[in-house]
């Protein structure tokens, strides 16, 4: 947990969730996170964001299947895809990698050493379930998306606690 930069700036920690093509997992734990985050009436001292390390699906709203399960749940998603820039590890506190290639992929393209130290696994958060990665459900079937959904809810409320008992 990086809190040696403790409430940045602008007053606010920054939290980037990344995955692949940020249509599917990392949107959903953006819009989870940012559900708890206004749940504790802390809007104003967090930026929450996503984005993927593949920037083939540019712009576009979370995959359909994503969008419906995360709604039935009470999360509406409405973010932008957006590929990941080297100015995200200067601009975030943290970037939470869904996945262990998407884990790599940070580690390669952080500009510097402090840098990596902000890159996380989503898997570390998780208590109950014994899994070490949040797997991809872009080929699954709505099973997939309910165990995504169910495993990035844990994680982003541990999250949540681990930074609001670190920096807040
Ligand atoms: P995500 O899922 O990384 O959770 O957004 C995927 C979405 C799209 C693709 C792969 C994974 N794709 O190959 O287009």
């Amino acid at each position: 947990m990086n809190t040696s930069n403790d409430l940045n700036i602008n007053n606010k920690y920054k939290v980037l969730f990344v995955c692949l093509g940020n249509i599917c997992r990392s949107p959903a734990a953006q819009g989870i996170f940012e559900h708890i985050v206004r749940e504790n009436g802390m809007s104003d001292k967090f930026e929450v964001d996503s984005a993927g390390t593949y920037s083939g699906h540019r712009g576009e709203l979370p995959d359909r299947r994503m969008r419906n399960a995360a709604l039935y749940r009470g999360f509406a998603l409405t973010h932008k895809a957006r590929p990941v820039s080297g100015l995200d590890f200067l601009d975030f506190d943290l970037i939470i990698a869904m996945d262990d290639q998407n884990y790599e992929d940070l580690m390669h393209l952080a500009p510097s050493v402090e840098a990596t130290h902000k890159i996380k696994k989503m898997a570390q958060f998780l208590t109950t379930h014994k899994i070490s990665y949040i797997p991809d459900p872009y080929y699954m079937g709505a099973e997939g998306f309910g165990l995504v959904l169910d495993l990035l809810e844990e994680g982003c409320r541990n999250l949540y606690e681990r930074i609001s008992k670190a920096v807040l």
